[in-house]
């Protein structure tokens, strides 16, 4: 068969309807996000990437939350009402799927790893061998709250027994259910249809269509799979754990492709983000959203960058926090800068500690080193705004723009009160309020006169001294 006729014969179903007691959350447990993703979304993902017929997402607790995540996909919502067991949220899609004939995938909103690498080789090895069902196991070392694969004396694999359900000796056993199944559809429905609720929390049990397949003589397949591929999100701690491990599979990559991270458990890395080559990423460092990175950088200790770009060879020091900005190559920040959305740094600038851009171009080789706020201002290049320059943009109501051309010297606590613009080479005297537009290559001064008083400090020292 072309890889086109199996995916016409293929039709994937997700389990989404559980209420996730276990996670004691508002939310519903699907919806948790593993690396800013929600875990359906993740399963949703790698399913779509097997090109199926169709794909029914089983909803039921939340599921109007549930339908919402899932706008713009092309998956479609089964309501599951109650909620009667693993068994039960299938046989839901019995209607909408009872005449289509091919393999139907089973899929856990709640197993955020299976990679469609992984899928595929299920659904594929499935057709091939011409099986009823086959399901995925995997060997963990801590088997807890899993459904054990039950084996005879030959391996050959005879039934999954829920951990509830398991006497002590299946408690010990190390083999689990990962809770994803290819099957036959019409088997399928008729196993469906063989299942009781006769256990210990009184479900229909998915996993029961195995004893079906086995005890009416079909043909079952376990088909064994990495454990790091099927860990079940059920409590926040193994969120935890399915974080650290998608966190470690990205770290992995970026460093496959040359990157240096010189602690990946503490490199939070998003992965749609892109990292050049000998790039170095120091401890404590968070790069998110669709951020990019040249080559050659250094960036942390404990920097933020999300949906920004960075050029290459650019210095990212301690503590700086950067959104949604464009940087250019060469260009130093931080320590301790805040870098806001629009704010736009052209090459070889520097922007230094405690200063705040918010929309607004920095143009090339221009320095805001020290305690500034720029704010919706277009700075020129070579430009060198003094420690203390605030560029003060709004006026209760509006917001303003602040020019200052090529070449300019703002002095030191300089306030510009916009809309206000400093002509190319001119200088403002520091500690001046600039209301009115400065000519090119002029001083502008903005002071009251000093006056001295001869030998007043002594004087009053004197007082002092006497009283
Ligand atoms: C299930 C399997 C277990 C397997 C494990 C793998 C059953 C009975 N047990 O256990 O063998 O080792 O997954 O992770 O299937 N759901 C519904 N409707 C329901 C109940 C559940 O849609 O009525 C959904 C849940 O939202 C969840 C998935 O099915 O996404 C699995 O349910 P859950 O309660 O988490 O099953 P486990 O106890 O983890
Ligand atoms: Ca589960």
């Amino acid at each position: 068969m072309g890889e086109n006729a199996k995916a016409m014969s293929l039709a994937v179903i997700i389990l989404a309807a559980g209420k996730g007691v276990r996670m004691n959350s508002r939310l519903p447990k699907v919806l948790h996000p593993v690396l800013k993703k929600p875990m359906l979304l993740r399963v949703v993902e790698a399913a779509l990437e097997l090109s199926p017929r169709r794909i029914c997402v089983v909803v039921g607790h939340g599921r109007d939350a549930v339908a919402r995540t899932l706008e713009g996909y092309a998956a479609e919502t089964i309501v599951q009402e109650p909620q009667l067991g693993t068994g039960h949220a299938v046989s839901c899609c019995g209607n909408v799927l009872g005449d289509f004939g091919g393999d139907v995938l089973i899929l856990s909103g709640d197993v955020p790893s299976a990679g469609s690498a992984t899928l595929r080789e299920l659904v594929d090895s499935h057709s091939e061998s011409g099986a009823d069902v086959s399901f995925v196991t995997a060997s963990v070392k801590n088997p807890r709250g899993y459904g054990r694969i039950v084996r005879d004396l030959d391996g050959r694999a005879l039934r999954v027994v829920e951990e509830k359900d398991a006497t002590g000796a299946e408690r010990e056993l190390k083999e689990i259910n990962a809770g994803i199944y290819c099957a036959r559809s019409d088997f399928l429905w008729e196993s469906l249809g063989m299942l009781d609720s006769e256990n210990s929390q009184g479900e229909y049990y998915l996993p029961g269509i195995v004893d079906v397949c086995v005890s009416s003589g079909k043909k079952l397949r376990a088909v064994a799979a990495d454990p790091k591929e099927v860990l079940g999100v059920n409590t926040r701690e193994e969120l935890a754990e399915a974080e650290r491990a998608a966190r470690r599979e990205v770290n992995r990559r970026h460093m496959e492709n040359g990157v240096t991270i010189t602690d990946p458990e503490t490199a939070y890395i998003s992965e749609d983000a892109r990292i050049g080559k000998d790039t170095i990423i120091y401890p404590n460092t968070h790069v998110f959203g669709k951020s990019v990175i040249g080559s050659g950088c250094r960036v942390g200790p404990s920097v933020y960058v999300e949906d920004s770009t960075v050029g290459d060879g650019v210095e990212i020091r301690f503590s700086s926090y950067l959104v949604g900005c464009e940087v250019g190559d060469g260009t130093v920040m931080g320590p301790f800068c805040h870098l806001r959305p629009e704010a736009r740094v052209g090459e070889g600038a520097k922007i230094g500690n405690f200063v705040e851009i918010k929309k607004s171009e920095i143009g090339r080789g221009s320095k805001v080193p020290h305690l500034s706020y720029v704010g919706d201002a277009e700075v020129g290049e070579g430009v060198n705004v003094g420690a203390g320059t605030i560029t003060c943009n709004y006026d209760g109501r509006d917001k303003h723009r602040t020019v200052i051309e090529d070449g300019a010297f703002i002095g030191s606590d300089t306030m510009l009160v916009a809309p206000v613009k400093v002509g190319a080479g001119a200088i403002t005297a520091a500690g001046s309020t600039i209301t009115k537009d400065v000519s090119p290559d002029a001083l502008a001064i903005e002071r009251a006169q000093q006056k001295e008083i001869e030998g007043w400090a002594k004087r009053s020292r004197k007082k002092k001294e006497k009283s």
